[in-house]
């Protein structure tokens, strides 16, 4: 297995390719993630950014390529080694995707449901996570008494609760104002501290990827067109890769 510094990668795409009939989305894409890193992930609307997440999270099937989350090639496991795997990942989807009839605290409790835990410690874990991301006053209010930067922070904390050694956000500061987004980028940050997860952060927003980046991928033509920090790209003399920092 091929390793930086010996350390080997949490995640780990080899070659994917993904076609929708004459559409040819994801071309051998690949990429390697390390423990600890924010690794960005940018390119155009309709490059397939999202496609490549659901191939990563077992949504979507893909036509050829290797993926390996923590050692393990996710097409050889059964369905409930797979369960498994994904309660070490979390996921901040697009827009939050709260449940919108459960209160805050329903809603955080309900990825804990499958995972055997008494009352006691369910309470315990809601509570705790609540505090980490600064809303635990919120606990019994429902979705629509929430701002969108809060129902972000409700989702952000959702996505924690089971501690998982990867997140993935999707787009996480997109339809927020400049200022409630620097807070969920400052709590991105926190949270990467705090609990020394993985994150993979898929984002159009450039302001986002230059203050939360350690590394960059550019998804360009359905390959890892190029990687490297925001600063090295941002000097970069190759017009597709400048043409991301107009
Ligand atoms: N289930 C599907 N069936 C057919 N085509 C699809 C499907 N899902 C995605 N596509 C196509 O794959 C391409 C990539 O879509 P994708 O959603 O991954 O883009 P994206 O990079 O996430 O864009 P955005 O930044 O706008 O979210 C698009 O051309 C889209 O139409
Ligand atoms: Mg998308």
């Amino acid at each position: 297995m091929k390793t930086k510094n010996n350390i080997a990668p949490v995640l780990k795409i080899e070659a994917l390719t993904k076609s929708f009939e004459n559409n040819h989305v994801l071309k051998g894409f690949s990429m390697e993630m390390y423990q600890g890193e924010n690794l960005v992930i940018m390119g155009k609307s309709g490059s397939g950014k999202s496609v490549m997440i659901k191939c990563l999270v077992g949504l979507i099937q893909p036509d050829s390529g290797i993926i390996e989350i923590m050692g393990k090639q996710i097409s050889t496991l059964s369905n409930q080694e797979l369960n498994h795997l994904r309660t070490e990942i979390g996921f901040l989807f697009q827009g939050s995707a709260l449940y919108d009839s459960m209160t805050v605290r329903e809603n955080l409790e309900f990825p804990l449901r499958k995972h055997k835990r008494n009352q006691k410690d369910i309470q315990f874990l809601v509570e705790e996570t609540l505090d980490s991301v600064g809303l635990l006053n919120a606990i019994n209010l429902m979705p629509e008494e929430l701002s969108g930067g809060m129902k972000r922070r409700v989702a952000l904390a959702r996505a924690l609760i089971l501690k998982p050694k990867i997140i993935i956000y999707d787009e996480p500061t997109t339809g927020l104002d400049p200022i409630t987004a620097k807070e969920i980028i400052q709590l991105m940050r926190e949270i990467q501290q705090h609990y020394k997860t993985s994150s993979l952060i898929i984002t159009h927003d450039i302001d986002c990827a230059r203050v939360i980046s350690n590394r960059m991928i550019l998804l360009i033509d359905g390959m890892n067109y190029a990687e490297g920090t925001f600063q090295e790209l941002l000097n970069s003399k190759d017009k597709k890769i400048q043409a991301f920092f107009k």
